[in-house]
């Protein structure tokens, strides 16, 4: 069996198949443990740095309780109190995080490959947390344990994946990952200014079979999943197309229910209207469980990297 120990996660495809389904089995196992022991002790003794240069809720939260979880220790770097505001580069920075001996960095950044550009000065593991438009791919590791828990496989999905496919890194990441299962469909929805970029179908061409469309009614009937992302309004370069575009794309209870039942709604979160809270106490709505999913399916990522 192969491992991820003290490698760095800096693209979904990291992971290969085996992983997959032994990082899978082994979140699994950990949810059992967690839930009877509360607290585990495989990571005593070692130290998590999250390094987040952009907001987040989930990402940064459940790697800390994952790594909390797992019987180990967290540190937290906070850039706005930080020497970067006396304008210490981010690289020093790294370097000098790196120098207090973590056993594992997670990092999040809003300059593509900022991940890649620091792995050479860092000697600890890097875990890529989210770099501008480019990757998010523990995001799609837990989309895609996700998935299996729910239809039991991901080999043979159809899934729509719906927004702002341009700027988001959701959708790269979860198509990326999704090279890696047999016989998968993906829809990319969006409107027209907001497709999935030439680079990433580049990276997936001959490996999933795909097709690109501009509204989820065309597909509904075809769905196992509808994956809806936002805007992402801070990567606009001009506010007034995130206007034009606010909007284009609504989910709501009645609209779902105008067509055949599309048996799971997914979405990264945050979500910032684009699917109504109506739509969050039918059974298909699972974005609040997907992001639950994610501590277990990262405690199993973070347990294989420290090799403990
Ligand atoms: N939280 C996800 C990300 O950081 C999705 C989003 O922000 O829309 O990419
Ligand atoms: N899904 C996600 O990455 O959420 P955060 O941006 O809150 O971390």
């Amino acid at each position: 069996m192969g491992s991820l120990r003290g490698r760095d996660v800096l693209s979904a495809f990291d992971f290969n198949r085996e992983d997959l389904f032994r990082l899978f089995d082994l979140a699994e196992r950990l949810r059992g443990e967690i839930s009877s022991r509360g607290i585990l002790d495989y990571a005593r003794g070692r130290v998590m740095v999250t390094a987040f240069f952009e907001p987040s809720t989930r990402t940064k939260i459940s790697f800390q309780f994952a790594m909390a979880r797992l019987g180990g220790e967290v540190v937290d770097f906070i850039e706005e109190a930080s020497s970067i505001r006396k304008g210490e580069t981010e690289e020093d920075t790294m370097r000098i995080l790196d120098g207090y001996s973590p056993d594992v960095i997670v990092v999040r950044h809003s300059r593509p490959f900022f991940p890649h550009s620091v792995k050479d000065i860092v000697k600890a593991p890097i875990i890529n947390g989210g770099d501008g438009t480019n990757e998010h791919p523990t995001q799609a590791l837990l989309d895609v344990y996700t998935i299996w828990r729910e239809f039991g496989r991901v080999d043979g999905i159809c899934i729509g994946i719906l927004g702002d496919l341009k700027y988001g890194r959701t959708a790269p990441s979860l198509s990326y990952i999704l090279t890696r299962f047999n016989d998968v469909t993906i829809y990319y929805i969006a409107p027209r200014q907001l497709q999935v970029r030439e680079e990433v179908l580049k990276k997936i061409e001959g490996r999933v079979r795909y097709h690109l469309v501009e509204s989820v009614e065309e597909i509904a009937s075809k769905l196992d999943v509808l994956y809806v992302t936002r805007l992402q309004k801070e990567r606009f370069e001009d506010p007034q197309e995130y206007e034009r575009l606010k909007g284009s794309y609504i989910i709501t209870r009645n609209m779902l229910e105008k067509h055949r039942k599309i048996p799971m709604i997914m979405h990264p979160l945050p979500r910032v209207g684009e699917i109504t809270t109506d739509v969050d106490t039918l059974p298909q709505a699972k974005y609040f469980e997907q992001a639950k999913n994610g501590m277990y399916v990262r405690a199993a990522l973070l347990k294989e990297v420290l090799g403990v």
